[in-house]
């Protein structure tokens, strides 16, 4: 069949690209967080704005990073200030890449503590303290793994440190393997959870409460909720896709690319919410908003009530666990390169430091689920949620708007045409959209829900 070579090798390193962009992507963002936060902000309006916003901000924004990351070939720092030597503009443009470094940085810290979360539930599915518990139950068994610092500041610690050894390795294969065998994996488990949910949940009302759009309980701050969600689930905003870009292998078309890895990522949000929210409809000791618990106490009343349940829920969250591992990769990565590009240190120096950085930022995340819980920044957010509300809500949003007008503005159309597998009207599509929709839009929202959330 081979007859020649060099297509078929074009074609694999082409799948690990996607592999790993998938892998970046998909994550606690879609498992997690995506269900937690459409419960808190009131279902259907809200996924319908996170799906505007994936089409009208975050794939043009996705193709713009990707672009960036490939044309140079170098860390997310050094890129901007090359392609702004490029393009006659001013080197201050680096400070959106250094931003985009430090979003990653704080990002990981909290990601940590819940990725954390599903690494201590491993065990305890397996422990069989989830068979045939009901929603009262495994809320208490929830609030009282909470309940204990040092036990979350243990399980942050080795998530910290197995996320610090993929990186100081470099871009492995292992990582590669993971993503191709264990990410499928996952997708069938979340298809089998969401068989479980249609068998016995209340389906029905969880399709009318994810896709009904009833406007009127839509706020300004739910909307930025879902802009900034849209940057977090795609790992856009801050660096991390123009890092992996810049290992593209040339013959990789960006655009193709990228829609596959949004598609991928918006279809496992979207299963994952269908496979929680009938369960949650059917538990009345749990609330939609029931906020970040949100999974960790609706899927194990599941697991515990199904035939072999405790063999899938420890798989589920060792699952999630790899997910989110190869997702943090990507967050560190664009600071641990920039170090290492720079000839400042060595990946291994680099890495300890960073991720040590990391660690210690996760802390005051660690402790806003018990010692530190009270809202004591601005009256309104502990450590995690402020973590969380700069990065989503400020950084990545911002980050966005400079990416769009940097390559919307700054760079001429042969230029781009030159890196782009697009072309026609599809091409002038991209860059209208990038250049006279997405910075105005982010900025409505963003000024719109900061002002919100105020005042
Ligand atoms: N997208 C990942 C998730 O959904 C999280 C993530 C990885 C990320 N890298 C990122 C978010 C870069 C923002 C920026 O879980």
């Amino acid at each position: 069949m081979a007859t020649n070579a060099l297509p078929r090798e074009a074609w694999n390193s082409r799948l690990t690209f996607i592999l790993a962009a998938t892998g970046s992507a998909v994550g606690l963002g879609n498992i997690w967080k995506f269900p937690y936060i459409a419960g808190e902000n009131g279902g259907g309006a809200f996924v319908l704005v996170y799906l505007v916003c994936i089409l009208l901000a975050g794939i043009p924004v996705m193709i713009a990073e990707v672009f960036m990351g490939k044309r140079t070939r170098t860390s997310p720092v050094l890129a901007v200030e090359k392609l702004a030597a490029e393009s006659g503009q001013s080197t201050r443009w680096r400070w959106m890449a250094i931003m985009g470094v430090i979003a990653g940085m704080v990002i990981l810290s909290y990601y940590s503590i819940v990725a954390g979360w599903a690494l201590a539930y491993f065990p305890k599915m397996i422990s069989g303290a989830f068979v045939a518990i009901d929603d009262a139950g495994s809320s208490a068994l929830f609030n009282e793994h909470l309940s204990n610092p040092w036990r979350l500041l243990g399980w942050h610690s080795l998530f910290i440190i197995m996320t610090m050894a993929v990186v100081i390795t470099g871009v492995t294969r292992g990582l590669g393997k993971a993503v191709e065998y264990l990410m499928p994996i996952l997708f069938v488990l979340l298809l089998i959870l969401l068989g479980f949910s249609i068998y016995q949940g209340e389906f029905s009302h969880a399709v009318k409460y994810l896709f009904a759009f009833d406007f009127g309980s839509l706020t300004m701050d739910s909307v930025l909720a879902a802009l900034g969600h849209a940057f977090f689930t795609l790992s856009i905003g801050m660096g991390a896709i123009m890092a992996y870009g810049s290992y593209m292998p040339e013959d990789t078309p960006i655009a193709k690319t990228v829609l596959t890895v949004a598609a991928l990522d918006t279809c496992v949000a979207l299963i994952a919410g269908l496979a929680i929210f009938p369960i949650v409809f059917a538990s009345p000791a749990i609330e939609p908003g029931e906020g970040a618990g949100l999974l960790f106490i609706s899927l194990p009343i599941a697991f515990g009530s199904m035939p072999g349940g405790i063999f899938f829920g420890a798989l589920f969250f060792a699952l999630v666990s790899v997910a989110a591992w190869t997702s943090s990769i990507s967050l560190i990565e664009p600071a641990v390169s920039w170090a290492v590009d720079k000839g400042k240190a060595t990946r291994l120096k680099a890495g300890i430091f960073l991720g040590g950085i990391c660690w210690l930022l996760g802390i005051g995340s660690a402790l806003s689920f018990n010692v530190y819980s009270d809202p004591w920044i601005f009256g309104l957010f502990n450590w995690f949620e402020f973590s969380d509300f700069l990065t989503s809500y400020v950084m990545l949003p911002v980050g966005g708007i400079l990416m769009a007008i940097f390559v919307g503005h700054m760079f001429g159309k042969s230029a781009l045409l030159e890196s782009m597998d697009i072309e026609g009207w599809l091409f002038d599509a991209w860059r209208f959209v990038l250049r006279w929709i997405t910075p105005d839009l982010i900025k409505i929202i963003f000024f719109l829900g900061i002002i919100n959330i105020f005042l």
